[in-house]
């Protein structure tokens, strides 16, 4: 609907086949609009998505985004990258600065393509590769319909903690050093606590296999020291979207330490620059490198204040819906060291009907499997993360304000003035923080100003 009163252009409805071309820009023009208007007065709680700062997001509108850069800079399949290539270069080069490591190919266009070229660069089929389950917490990466699968790997899974979301380490220790696989995989999408990394590392070594660190969620905290450091602890590639915890464009990055020969007698370095091209991408959308440059060099600023925030409003958060009497996971635990906190919501009808009430009153959220359900359409749990609000500057008490309305809308779906506090507390806060420069508000209306 319309806010305030103000209207949105003609036509609201889909336009049919007969309708003007034009009619349908307008159309899309208005979803556009509504969509900034519906997320200006919600409180968007994923724990994967954030806001791109205004800087880097002024790279997208560049020429940048109209070319192909084919291979790596100074040696092109496309001409026309004079000016792009340096910029390319130092990107790389402020990747390796802020992640302290000897190798970043900055080419992947999302996570999962950088996971793809990973598992094209660490593995053949029929390898063995251990992860963590997919009911713990596991990418769709890992799976056999996933990246794992068109790889044509088995997938073997570590033994994992059902209270804590975590891979039980002693058990993973002896299962690597029984199972032998080619390829370690650490890294979750229900990350609530760090792996003990060290020790299941050194058995990877023992029997040969590499390790890779699925970063995705977690890459922004690394940036700023907190969570932990698989580079440091060893891993051979870390593999991450850069637009999670880490608030840069929608991209992909692989880092990595130290080269080393592969069983296969290839170097490792070499041969992920082959999987990312000419094996998985060929163009690799060079406005978003540009814009991920910018958020690199914001990191490297601001990004352990953040990181901190992140950490401390999801503490918050999961004491407020606790001390309401929700079934935080993990409160013996502190419920969790990262971005995000799960909730066993099946006394309110499960995760399904709680994240679809509570988007009724504007607080945005995804259901979630928890250890022992078998429908990911119908799991007991919601997942909630806070990139997002602290971003935009909410801190401990907003958090306990945030709790109080996902208790009233999960637990009554009909509250009466839930929506209206929701949008309330909203707006004020709509700046976003932690990066130069800003817009008085992230959500403001899209300014389109080509006249029809
Ligand atoms: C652990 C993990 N890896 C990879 C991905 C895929 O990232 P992208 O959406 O950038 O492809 C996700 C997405 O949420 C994830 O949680």
């Amino acid at each position: 609907m319309p806010k305030d009163g103000k209207p949105f252009p003609q036509p609201f409805s889909e336009p049919s086949k007969e309708s003007l071309p034009q009619d349908s820009i307008r159309f899309i023009q208005n979803q556009v609009t509504q969509h900034h208007r519906r997320f200006s007065d919600s409180i968007p709680l994923i724990a994967s998505e954030n806001l791109v700062s205004p800087l880097a997001a002024e790279m997208f509108a560049t020429d940048l985004h109209n070319r192909y850069a084919e291979g790596l800079p100074g040696s092109r399949y496309y001409e026309g990258n004079a000016d792009f290539d340096p910029i390319e270069s130092h990107v790389e080069s402020l990747a390796k600065r802020l992640f302290a490591c000897d190798f970043a190919d900055v080419r992947p266009i999302s996570g999962t393509s950088a996971n793809i070229s990973a598992l094209f660069s660490l593995a053949s089929p029929g390898d063995k590769f251990m992860a963590p389950e997919l009911s713990a917490g596991a990418h769709i990466s890992t799976q056999r319909f996933g990246a794992a699968g068109l790889r044509g790997l088995e997938t073997i899974t570590y033994p994992s903690i059902p209270e804590t979301m975590s891979i039980d380490t002693d058990l993973a220790v002896k299962a690597i050093l029984n199972e032998k696989p080619r390829v370690c995989y650490f890294g979750q999408s229900v990350y609530l606590f760090p792996s003990d990394l060290k020790p299941m590392i050194a058995a990877a070594r023992e029997v040969g296999a590499s390790v890779q660190y699925d970063a995705a969620h977690v890459l922004g905290l690394i940036a700023g020291g907190r969570f932990q450091d698989p580079i440091g602890d060893g891993a051979d590639l870390v593999t991450a979207s850069t637009h999670k915890t880490f608030p840069g464009p929608q991209h992909g990055v692989i880092l990595g330490g130290k080269d080393r020969e592969l069983p296969n007698g290839r170097m490792l370095h070499k041969t992920v620059r082959s999987r990312v091209f000419p094996g998985v991408h060929s163009n690799h959308h060079l406005h978003k490198v540009a814009a991920f440059g910018v958020s690199l060099a914001e990191a490297i600023e601001f990004q352990a204040d953040y990181a901190d925030a992140i950490i401390s409003n999801a503490k918050a958060l999961a004491e407020g819906l606790w001390s309401r009497g929700m079934k935080v996971f993990a409160p013996d635990h502190g419920f969790t060291e990262s971005h995000t906190i799960l909730v066993d919501v099946s006394e309110f009808g499960g995760g399904a009907d709680v994240s679809l009430r509570c988007e009724a009153q504007g607080l945005v959220m995804n259901k979630n499997m928890l250890p022992g359900d078998t429908s990911a359409v119908k799991p007991s749990g919601i997942r909630l993360g806070t990139p997002e609000m602290t971003r935009l500057g909410m801190g401990t008490d907003e958090m306990d304000e945030v709790a109080d309305l996902i208790y009233l809308a999960a637990k009554d779906g009909h509250a009466e003035d839930v929506l209206a506090r929701t949008a309330a507390l909203k707006s004020q806060f709509s700046k976003i923080h932690y990066c130069w420069g800003s817009t008085p508000n992230a959500y403001a209306d899209p300014i389109f100003t080509t006249t029809l």
